[in-house]
């Protein structure tokens, strides 16, 4: 697909090279979207102060090798030496037409890489939270864009399913039954097994010896206690597996690669990290100490590889990480979705594999830090009793609202038809509440927002897709039938059809910065052309059938873009709305 930008980004950089000589072939021809045209040039302005002439001269120089008749109509300097570029509306009006036809709808092919995202990562016997909801989301979204991208995508879900807590909760689990309504927690309730355990461990000393000497047995490789703990995973994961449907999100049981997996690397990479001297005993703990890393009054902070118990830490599995991806997986590129709080551990992590040679030159390990998701009261959010809330009770709900709004909106729909939409709607609104910000910003975590009809919301996206279905349905067209041609004369035609051609470099701006709220930012815009256009150009009652055939062509152009945006988002596209 073609990307006007890029192309006339090309065009303006040879008529660089061309005006000024070759030594200015390469420069950045620096293309923005322009009040005045479609796009302006703006590179006359600095290479004019750099060699020294006037900067309308320069502009005017490049014009004159410009070559771009094909596709734009107006070339014009402007201002102290701008060069605005205007498109030509059959030139719009033949790529959006192009689109129809694309089965990439418009999605670049790019060289693939491997990627490994590392997302969701809830524990083992413990309730997720919205902090899980939302690198749950976020790596979601970025796992399917990459992969739309034309890359290898290897999602990595780094589960808690390791650790001194085990101890109890196997002893916990053996009290119980295992076939005990108390271990079905695991699947429903996990946090009310848990706290049992603990209230459990902190109460009873021989619980706690028990406990103890448990962990003890788990690290020995115990059969009876390995079996123990493989059951606890097992019943985590059906619980996981439930949140996972509810959201859509695509991970599966193949892609657990939770800290248990790294058990056996662990220590031979405390032993290459002591043979290399990159590790030193430290009061009988076996720490890495990294310059530019210190505490309190200037003391080195180290990371902990082996503690002096001799067991390992989170630092030392994350550690393996890098070396199994980047060995094993063949990622060149490690994305960790992660609260922003554990940056300073992932840093301390990387730094010490690569100085161990872990990490090698051109793999670059990027944290996408995830914010906190806030209750109106500012704080990170909880339950009006003050505890942490349940995962499955918010989506729930969010699905009960939009319950209510489909019943007051479709009281024409039947009962199941209803419910469908509404939990399109209500898990579609959390899921693109959560990637519409920058995902390193905090947010309100707000159900009216979210769920509100007007504004960059998921419901707004999705009632213009069942808009475009409607006017489809009602014309009797079947929308994969419209092929235009496209003809372009009504200024809200052009519009629709120039934000149409913004699809495909959406998408790679997603996969170059890992930021899918520019998704959501440019399927708003879409949305709110669209809206513009069909306030202003009717579409079954256009008289000409011509004309006809053209809309009908640019709304299923932008039906086909609002779906496979909010499929790359994993958000749902009613039917109806
Ligand atoms: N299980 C951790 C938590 O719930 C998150 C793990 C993130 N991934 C990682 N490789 N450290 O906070």
């Amino acid at each position: 697909m073609a990307d006007p930008q890029e192309i006339l980004a090309a065009r303006v950089q040879s008529a660089l090279g061309a005006a000024l000589g070759a030594e200015f072939a390469e420069t950045d021809p620096v293309i923005r979207p322009s009040q005045f045209a479609d796009y302006q040039a703006n590179a006359a302005l600095a290479l004019a102060k750099r060699i020294g002439r006037a900067p309308r001269d320069v502009a005017a120089d490049i014009v004159a090798q410009l070559d771009v008749d094909d596709l734009c109509r107006e070339v014009e300097i402007s201002g102290p030496g701008f060069i605005n570029l205007t498109l030509r509306d059959d030139w719009i009006a033949a790529q959006a037409q192009a689109l129809l036809s694309d089965p990439r709808a418009g999605v670049p092919q790019q060289d693939p890489e491997t990627v490994a995202i590392d997302y969701s990562a809830p524990n083992v016997a413990k309730e997720m939270h919205v902090g899980h909801l939302r690198t749950t989301v976020v790596g979601d979204a970025l796992a399917r864009v990459l992969e739309a991208l034309g890359h290898r995508v290897v999602r990595q879900n780094h589960i808690g399913d390791w650790g001194t807590p085990f101890g109890m909760l196997i002893e916990h689990l053996l009290d119980a039954g295992e076939d005990s309504p108390e271990a079905e927690l695991v699947k429903t309730d996990p946090n009310a097994f848990y706290q049992a355990a603990r209230e459990k461990f902190d109460d009873s000393a021989e619980f706690a010896a028990r406990a103890r000497k448990r962990v003890v047995d788990l690290q020995a490789g115990d059969p009876e206690t390995l079996r123990l703990w493989q059951e606890l995973v097992d019943l985590s994961k059906v619980y996981f597996n439930r949140i996972y449907a509810k959201l859509d999100v695509t991970l599966t049981d193949s892609d657990l690669a939770g800290e248990s997996t790294y058990n056996a690397m662990l220590p031979g990479i405390c032993e290459e990290l002591e043979r290399t001297g990159i590790a030193e005993i430290s009061e009988g703990a076996l720490c890495v100490f990294l310059e530019g890393f210190t505490g309190r009054e200037g003391r080195p902070v180290p990371l902990i590889v082996r503690k002096s118990d001799g067991g390992y830490g989170y630092g030392t599995t994350d550690l393996a990480t890098v070396k199994y991806r980047v060995e094993q997986l063949g990622a060149r590129r490690l994305l960790y979705v992660i609260g922003a709080p554990q940056s300073l551990h992932l840093r301390m992590v990387w730094q010490t594999a690569r100085k161990a040679g872990w990490l090698p030159e051109g793999v670059d390990p990027v944290h996408v830090q995830i914010g906190n998701v806030l209750g109106s009261d500012g704080k990170i959010l909880r339950t009006r009793s003050g505890k942490p809330i349940r995962l499955m009770e918010l989506l729930d709900e969010a699905v009960e609202r939009a319950t209510t709004v489909v019943a007051d909106n479709r009281p024409d729909l039947d009962e199941a038809t209803r419910a469908s939409i509404a939990r399109d709607v209500g898990i579609g609104a959390v899921k693109y509440a959560d990637l519409s910000v920058s995902h390193d910003t905090e947010y309100v975590f707000d159900y009216d927002r979210m769920l509100a009809l007007t504004g960059n919301t998921g419901p707004y996206l999705q009632y213009a897709a069942a808009r475009i279905r409607s006017i489809f349905r009602k014309g009797g067209v079947d929308p994969a039938s419209a092929e235009g041609p496209v003809v372009l004369t009504e200024p809200a035609e052009r519009e629709l059809a120039l934000a149409l051609l913004g699809f495909g470099p959406a998408v790679a701006a997603v996969g170059a910065t890992l930021e899918p709220h520019r998704l959501c930012s440019y399927l708003f815009d879409l949305a709110q052309a669209f809206t513009a256009f069909f306030e202003q150009c009717p579409v079954l009652q256009a008289a000409d059938p011509a004309v006809r055939e053209s809309r009908f062509a640019l709304i299923a152009a932008t039906l086909q873009t609002l779906v496979a945006g909010l499929d790359l988002l994993g958000v749902r596209a009613p039917e109806q709305m």
